[in-house]
């Protein structure tokens, strides 16, 4: 591990409460969020119990809640059966939220398609019983490839029905990185679509596809199942390929839900850490939906008539939880949009919110930053010109939001009458674990506040001992709570050793280094580990310097973030080619070319804003890298650090100049 981060605060302005939201509030009031708070404290098992028994439908009750025998590796509710898709749909139809709208989904092109509880679960039950007369069974793994779309959700809600794990990787990766993933998990069953639309631009999926499954290790997969989404021509496999609308035809509407054991991996969703290749963060299946749902009700404080956006993919934590399961077992409307912020124009959003009357907005900062410069440099894409006042409740997810962007986006959107819900957690946590409660929660900008019932959060040092108010240290969780990761999916060891590390007394270790303030308060300080957040994505620098060195030209490559203003952090690769230092024109050629071949390799969002070439990197005299001097360079600024111990000083001149 690396040392402990300290930094002084200087944010000290206080906002809230906000009588609008805490009048009627699910969670009204800093007492009711204390008396949580503390029964979760005081008897976690028995809160716990109390929770799943009042919110989820079981098949089969639990006996047991917490099974701690084999820690790390721990066990929620162990002996209960239950089926997630019930839980989000047929619970639902004996209601009045059957005719309710479960999603509103906004294409690209602004076509917008509505979809009632009952038609959903029609859906499901349909491409259910496609796939299992397929012959697939519970226990097995599907990739889904999808863009953002009604057929994503129908997608993951029809394989937790039938009990099959599925791994939805982000449309934005590359077909490399689908294969990997096809591999680690031994997929027999791919789900997919022809192509995607971002932004008026048809992006091919199918093709990824098709080339993944060209490469060994792939012959577990049986079939592909593709939804037709833009009718742009593809390659057929006859006898694996199969397009949705025809596995669906005829297929009854109603399909018996398989039930689980409340453990069974619902799904596997690879995330970057610091060394090597992705991890396969391995969800349960009650632990985790129990969660969602009580997140959906305590952090957004979700109403019956409240109209839900999170604007994330479906292929990053934050749309499965938030997209296609909590707002579901909630039984909430919610907005679904396919496209991007900033098409047709950066007022996108500002539109959408007027038109379906959001009430409930949650979005990243990199997005609300890159919002801000379009809104202050053209008056037409500014939120003032927009009728907002369906929104109560604002939330950040995916990075710190720096109090600037805080106070813009509680001004110029929430009006100042919605409280900006900075909700701190991880792909690993599954859920929201520190966090505001809109009707309880005094804000500060900047900080993720408390944590939520049930989460015993500290800042501790290297020996996990409790650090004292402002001063940094590492976050850990010091409990286990019911949505947490089960483990790495094929690599137990790696599960120990990233999250449970022995001095730590057994807490799991977030990864991120935090302060508390006097009030209890956390600020998140980044990660202390080699992972970057670039547009609230989380990239390991492993995995960009792993690429660059597969490239033919390259000889070693070392990769750092740059503070950028826009997405958090900026990929800043230093390269040593295997031939002379370029000059000039042939810089930029292979700059181009190396980020080029970056994309291709993990994704468009890994390629290096900026490339720069060396003779060698600063090494020190046994070898090591040191990176705490390219950071320093990356970021233009004079060295004034020590540089005696490195063998070669004259390299970091060489390093400066960026392509
Ligand atoms: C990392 C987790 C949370 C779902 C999306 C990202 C950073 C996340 C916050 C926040 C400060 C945050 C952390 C964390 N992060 N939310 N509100 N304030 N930092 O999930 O890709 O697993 O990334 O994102 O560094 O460890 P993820």
């Amino acid at each position: 591990m690396s040392s402990a981060i300290d930094s002084v605060l200087t944010e000290t302005r206080v906002f809230g409460p906000f009588e609008r939201v805490a009048n009627n509030a699910n969670i009204s009031g800093m007492d009711a969020y204390q008396a949580l708070y503390d029964e979760a404290a005081r008897d976690p098992n028995g809160f716990w119990e109390r929770m799943a028994r009042e919110h989820l439908v079981w098949d089969k009750p639990f006996t047991t809640v917490l099974d701690d025998s084999d820690a790390p590796f721990y066990k929620w509710f162990a002996d209960g059966e239950l089926n997630v898709s019930a839980n989000c749909l047929d619970r639902h139809l004996n209601t009045p939220v059957a005719n309710k709208t479960a999603i509103i989904f906004e294409a690209d092109d602004g076509e917008v398609t509505r979809i009632t509880y009952k038609e959903l679960h029609a859906r499901v039950c349909q491409l259910a019983n496609g796939i299992k007369s397929l012959g697939y069974q519970a226990g097995e793994r599907a990739i889904i490839y999808l863009p953002m779309s009604i057929e994503a959700v129908v997608a993951m809600q029809a394989c937790a029905r039938l009990g099959i794990t599925h791994s939805v990787v982000f449309g934005g990766f590359s077909s490399k990185s689908l294969h990997e993933r096809c591999v680690d998990i031994g997929a027999s069953l791919v789900i997919t679509a022809d192509e995607q639309k971002r932004g008026g631009r048809a992006i091919p999926l199918k093709k990824a596809v098709d080339e993944a499954l060209a490469q060994a290790g792939t012959e577990s997969v049986k079939n592909v199942i593709v939804y037709r989404r833009s009718g742009g021509d593809v390659e057929w496999k006859d006898g694996r390929d199969l397009w949705m609308h025809d596995l669906v035809e005829g297929q009854a509407t109603s399909c018996d839900p398989v039930p689980v054991n409340a453990e069974h991996p619902l799904y596997i969703l690879y995330t970057s850490g610091s060394t090597g290749k992705p991890k396969g963060v391995q969800h349960s299946s009650a632990g985790y939906l129990l969660s969602a749902l009580l997140t959906m009700k305590w952090t957004f404080d979700l109403k019956d008539d409240d109209i839900f956006w999170c604007t994330a993919d479906v292929g990053w934590v934050t749309g499965h939880t938030y997209i296609a399961y909590g707002p579901l077992a909630a039984g909430a409307t919610q907005i679904m949009f396919e496209g991007v912020p900033t098409y047709p124009t950066p007022a996108r959003f500002w539109e959408m919110i007027q038109r379906h009357q959001c009430t409930i907005f949650y979005t990243a900062p990199t997005a609300i930053r890159s919002l801000i410069k379009a809104a202050e440099s053209n008056d037409e894409h500014h939120p003032k010109k927009f009728d907002l006042t369906s929104l109560r409740i604002i939330g950040s997810v995916g990075e710190p939001i720096n109090p600037e962007a805080w106070v813009w986006y509680h001004t110029h959107v929430g009006r100042e009458r919605c409280p900006v819900i900075d909700t701190w957690w991880q792909t690993e946590t599954g859920v929201h674990m520190i966090t505001p409660l809109p009707g309880a929660t005094p804000l500060k900008p900047g900080s993720c506040t408390l944590p939520l019932p049930g989460v015993d959060a500290a800042v501790v040092d290297e020996s996990g001992q409790e650090v004292p108010a402002g001063k940094g240290g590492f976050l850990v969780i010091k409990r286990p709570w019911p949505a947490m990761i089960r483990t790495i999916w094929g690599d137990p060891e790696r599960f120990k050793k990233s999250y449970f590390p022995p001095e730590l007394k057994g807490y799991y270790l977030a990864g991120d280094g935090a302060q508390r303030d006097a009030e209890g308060y956390f600020w998140i300080m980044g990660r202390i580990d080699d992972v970057l957040n670039v547009s609230g994505h989380r990239l390991g620098t492993m995995e960009v310097e792993s690429a660059l060195v597969s490239h033919p030209l390259v000889a070693e490559a070392a990769v750092v973030g740059r503070p950028d203003a826009t997405t958090g952090e900026a990929v800043v690769a230093f390269v040593v080619l295997k031939r002379p230092l370029p000059q000039g024109e042939e810089g930029q050629t292979i700059a181009r070319e190396l980020r080029d071949w970056v994309g291709r390799e993990i994704g468009p969002i890994a390629k290096p804003r900026e490339i720069r070439y060396g003779e060698n990197l600063p090494k020190t005299r046994s070898g090591k890298i040191m990176r705490r001097l390219l950071r320093v360079v990356a970021q233009g600024e004079n060295i004034t650090q020590d540089v005696s111990t490195l063998e070669n000083p004259a390299i970091l001149e060489q390093l400066s100049q960026a392509y």
